[in-house]
């Protein structure tokens, strides 16, 4: 008896869940492809991901995949973006790898604040679509 209410509440469970996840096509996005968050060989390879990347919703998912304490994510304005200031960031993401959910539409600014690596173009724009994905 015990064991037919605990699967049934997991077969509820299930169920729940998902109902929740239908409807939302949030997307997973490995940043940088194959190569990860990670020192590229040229100053446009996150943007150029980015942009092959097609249009980005909101609640899509950027997962930053890095080894935690060589490189990390900061979430900053587009000047500081610009000027690789790490010194006030949005938000940190030292542990790798980092997954940051786009909850809001329009522009992120991404940089990795340690050493030299946001001069070495660990740098990336990314727009945020207003729509979410359609189903
Ligand atoms: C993340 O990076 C590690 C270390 O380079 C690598 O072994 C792993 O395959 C990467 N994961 C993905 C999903 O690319
Ligand atoms: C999304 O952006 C478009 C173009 O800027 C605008 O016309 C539309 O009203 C916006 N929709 C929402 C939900 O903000």
């Amino acid at each position: 008896m015990v064991h037919m209410n605990l699967n049934l509440l997991m077969v509820i469970a299930v169920v729940v869940a998902s109902t929740v996840l239908r409807g939302t096509t949030a997307t997973e996005r490995l940043v940088g492809g194959s190569l990860g968050w990670n020192v590229p060989n040229n100053r446009f390879f996150f943007d150029l991901w980015s942009i092959n990347e097609g249009v980005i919703h909101v609640n899509d998912v950027l997962v930053f995949n890095f080894t935690t304490g060589v490189h990390n994510v900061a979430v900053v304005s587009l000047s500081a973006h610009d000027r690789c200031d790490g010194s006030s960031p949005f938000q940190l993401y030292p542990n790798g790898p980092a997954s940051v959910p786009l909850n809001f539409p329009g522009l992120y600014c991404f940089i990795s604040t340690i050493g030299s690596d946001c001069q070495s173009f660990m740098q990336m724009l990314v727009k945020v679509d207003n729509s979410t994905a359609s189903v």
